[in-house]
């Protein structure tokens, strides 16, 4: 089958190889410990499922949804913004429903980037920054994250030319796949970056409820200026154990929505309005599962930091995310190691970009006793 060069550009998408390596062990017998992708395998709470069963039982949930999402959840996804951030968001021109924040982040490209025109985007970064560019026939320029800097780009490293011709910036924090968050002065210096070069800043915050030890994650939108310049994708699949859902939202720059909205009005039909009508329950009920959640991943973050350290790791524990950033010699043979030799999935750092080898990610989405175990036979392997 001849496909188009575009498809020959994509580098592989990772998780799918390490589902098919995975796959195999399992087919080998091997019991597979998974701390490889970030899917919570906590249940959505029970109130949210309730919401869906009623909200699908009725017809009128049935048919076309409205492009830009129901007004119903994009008011729900104001409130929920001015409650968690202090920031007002007009529901009908600033927030726009999505089917999942990979779908905003996969289309926005295609609303403002031209074939030949620069994005600027992290690495490691979430895969999907770097393969919408390329739909959009745009050129990404990788902004290294390194431990030195905290994980943040240094936007003074970015050359004038690349800077004249950039039109939008994906940023990510709290950060996959290192775990590292970002003070609101990052922010700012992004916001400034963005007016003094003309460029759009599409913010990734889907793991903002997703934190530990007192830390709360702030909105992008929440810096001076932030509207004019930038969108904020978000999502309730991390926060609430929705990720089979696929509800998200963008919220920010009414232009930026516009253009975005464009593109999605001719290539999807929006989210099935019983999902938005479960997804208004969930911003706008209580927000206790959402501390239930996080108790569940710090008493294992706590468990897999200690161990590794115990190991001789060297490891930071992050205050945000469900990742643990590892660092390692080499990403691809660690991590076959790990699987070849413990039967532990985790994820090579190399897989999220450039300046992603070097490390590996755990994702802390299985059980204190699965990650217990997972510990107990990497002590055989690294002792
Ligand atoms: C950084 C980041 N952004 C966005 C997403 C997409 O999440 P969703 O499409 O489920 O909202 C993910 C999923 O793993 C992610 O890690």
């Amino acid at each position: 089958m001849m496909y188009a060069q575009r498809l020959e550009h994509l580098p592989p998408y990772l998780f799918a190889r390490i589902d098919a390596m995975k796959a195999e062990k399992r087919a080998q017998g091997v019991d597979v410990i998974d701390l490889g992708v970030g899917d919570p395998d906590l249940a959505t709470p029970s109130h949210i499922i309730d919401a869906l069963v009623e909200a699908a039982r009725n017809p009128a949930t049935h048919h076309y949804p409205d492009y830009t999402g129901m007004l119903a959840f994009r008011e729900a996804v104001a409130e929920w913004y001015r409650n968690r951030f202090a920031i007002e968001l007009d529901p009908k021109t600033e927030v726009l429903a999505l089917i999942g924040s990979k779908e905003g982040i996969a289309h926005i490209p295609e609303a403002f980037v031209n074939p030949g025109d620069y994005v600027l985007v992290p690495s490691p970064g979430y895969p999907v920054y770097q393969t919408s560019t390329l739909f959009a026939e745009g050129k990404t320029w990788n902004m290294p994250l390194l431990e030195e800097n905290g994980f943040l780009p240094d936007f003074s490293a970015i050359p004038s030319d690349v800077c004249a011709k950039s039109k939008l910036m994906f940023l990510n924090y709290p950060n996959n796949p290192t775990g590292a968050i970002a003070p609101l002065s990052f922010f700012e210096e992004a916001v400034e970056f963005a007016q003094e070069h003309d460029v759009i800043i599409v913010h990734d915050n889907a793991y903002s409820e997703i934190a530990f030890d007192g830390y709360r994650a702030p909105s992008f939108l929440e810096v001076r200026g932030a509207m004019d310049v930038g969108v904020e994708m978000h999502s309730l699949s991390k926060t609430y154990n929705m990720t089979g859902w696929r509800i998200g939202m963008a919220a920010g720059s009414a232009d930026i929505i516009a253009g975005l909205g464009r593109v999605k009005t001719n290539v999807d039909s929006g989210a099935f309005d019983a999902i938005q009508m479960a997804g208004i329950t969930a911003l706008t009920s209580s927000q206790e599962c959402v501390e239930e959640s996080c108790a569940v991943y710090k008493e294992r973050r706590d468990v897999l930091v200690s161990g590794l350290r115990e190991l001789g790791f060297e490891v930071t524990s992050p205050k945000a995310t469900f990742y643990v950033w590892l660092k390692v010699d080499d990403s691809m043979d660690f991590a076959a190691k790990m699987l070849n030799e413990a039967g532990i999935v985790v994820t090579p750092g190399i897989g999220f970009g450039d300046a992603g080898e070097g490390y590996v990610r755990f994702a802390i989405t299985r059980s204190v006793e699965r990650i217990e175990e997972a510990l107990e036979r990497m002590r055989g392997v690294f002792a």
